[in-house]
Formats: C-alpha cells, structure tokens, sequence
C-alpha cells in the first residue's frame, strides 16, 4: 500500500468535504436530532457525500466505516474511518470551530490520520513511522512538566447527563489541579492541539471510532502517550481515551481515577 498515495487521495477528499462545509456555513435550513443534543444537519450528510465519492473513486475495494451511512464491505484488510463534520453541534449554532477527520487502518491498526479545519485551513495529517505535521511543517507535543502548568481540553459525550457525576467529578478536579481546561467541541481538533503543543493535556469517554482514530495517529506521531483512564493501552474501540504529552500522563491519570 503506497501510504503517500493513500494521503494524497484522502487530503483530496477532506478538502472536497470542507467546500461542502464552508459553502453551507450559516445556511442551514433543517437540523434533524439523532438524539436530545445529538444533531444532524444536511451539511453532516452532504460533506460525507462528497468525501466517499472521492474514496471510492480512488480505492472500490476499501471498507469504510462513515459517521453517517456507517459501515461497508467489512472483510477488506483496508478501512477508511470517517467522520465529514467533528463539531456538528457548533456548526449548527454557527461558531465557526470544527473539522473533517479521516483516518486510514489496516487490519484495526491506524496507519494515517488526517484532520482538517476548513475554516482555518488547518491541516494535521500523519503517516505511522514518519512523524506528524500542521501544514506540511512537523509538530511534536508540548514538554509541560506539571498537570499544574498545562492547560486541558475536554469533551463531554451527548450521552453525558446518564453520567453526568463522574464526568463533572474529573473535570472539577481538573479544572482546579491546572491552569485551566477548554471545552472547544471538536474531539479530533482537541486531539491535534495536544499533538503540536497548544494543550497539554485531553481526555473524554464515549467517543466514537471515527472522532478519534485520525487525531490517534497524529498525537501519537507527535510523541503524545494515549491510553484509557485505566493506563491500558489505546485502542479505537474503547470507552474512555486520555491523551497528554507524555510527561504529565501518571498525574493526568491519578487525578481522573477519582481517587484522591
Ligand atoms: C462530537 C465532538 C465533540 C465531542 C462529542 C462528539 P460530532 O462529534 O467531537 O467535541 O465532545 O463527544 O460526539 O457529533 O460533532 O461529530
Ligand atoms: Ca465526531
Ligand atoms: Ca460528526
């Protein structure tokens, strides 16, 4: 697999996904619910339109797990994890903060990562084994010392108020521990600002496969640690996903078990 033909093919298809987004900023008519807070507007659904065509045309015989149509064609080695709009919730409320993410796996191992801001232009993208870049310049994590002197991102899952007390409990404890933590509402951004350094420090539960599996591959080529709240090695199937530089993950660790 010619992995820089794979990201050439995959950056196409985040930028087609991102006119999408831009040219509907601000325009949209119906916002459907997949759940209470769990929105769903026609820019999701026409951005993960522009993005498969673009995969498909490309590589037929990939599988693709997509946020919105879901999975395809499960037995093929390669599969595309997509998610055409990480964010939606600003989106709809017109806060101009949120991206496309795309990873490549082959056989459940994240082989490259890209995720794109279309607003800013941003650019994270990753190939296993050969660092990480913001726009075709390498980034690497911060080397913060303290959970004291980092600055954290969080997120909180739709699903948050079935487990509202565990996750207000860590981020109170987080929040009083550091130098402050951001709720900005894209978890694949979240991600890429720890991988080059504007945060320390990222944790939620819930996430879905496609909101993390790009930003994995690029934290991680940016020398970030990741792990579960249990320090279990990460894996795109689990619940809870804590991401640091490195240096600050045991005390990041100790302060999310709740156990102090
Ligand atoms: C959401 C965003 C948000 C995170 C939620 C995700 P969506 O993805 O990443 O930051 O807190 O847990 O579901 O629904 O906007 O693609
Ligand atoms: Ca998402
Ligand atoms: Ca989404």
């Amino acid at each position: 697999m010619d992995l820089e033909h794979a990201k050439t093919v995959g950056i196409e298809a985040a930028y087609a996904g991102a006119q999408v987004l831009r040219d509907r900023f601000g325009n949209i008519s119906q916002i459907h619910k997949k759940g209470p807070f769990d929105l769903l507007t026609e820019a999701d659904t026409a951005s993960e339109k522009e993005i498969l065509r673009a995969i498909r045309k490309a590589f037929p015989d990939h599988a693709i797990l997509a946020e919105e149509s879901g999975a395809g064609n499960e037995s093929a080695e390669y599969q595309w994890l997509i998610d055409p709009l990480d964010g939606t919730t600003n989106y709809a409320h017109q806060l101009p903060f949120f991206s496309i993410a795309i990873a490549l796996a082959v056989r459940d191992e994240i082989v490259l990562g890209l995720v794109l801001n279309p607003m800013d232009g941003e650019l994270f993208s990753a190939i296993a084994g050969n660092g990480a870049e913001l726009n075709g310049k390498s980034i690497k994590v911060s080397s913060t010392p303290t959970v004291y002197e980092s600055l954290l991102v969080t997120g909180f899952p739709y699903d948050v108020n079935e487990i509202v007390e565990p996750v207000m409990n860590r981020f109170s404890v987080l929040q009083q521990g550091s130098q402050g933590v951001r709720r900005l509402g894209s978890a694949a951004l979240d991600i890429c600002y720890v991988a080059c350094g504007r945060f320390d420090g990222f944790w939620e539960q819930n996430l879905k496969p496609w909101d993390k599996a790009a930003g994995a591959i690029i934290a991680t080529e940016a020398g970030a640690e990741i792990t579960d709240f249990s320090n279990q090695p990460f894996a795109i199937n689990q619940n809870e996903i804590l991401v640091t530089n490195g240096t600050i993950h045991q005390e990041m660790l100790s302060l999310l078990s709740l156990e102090n």
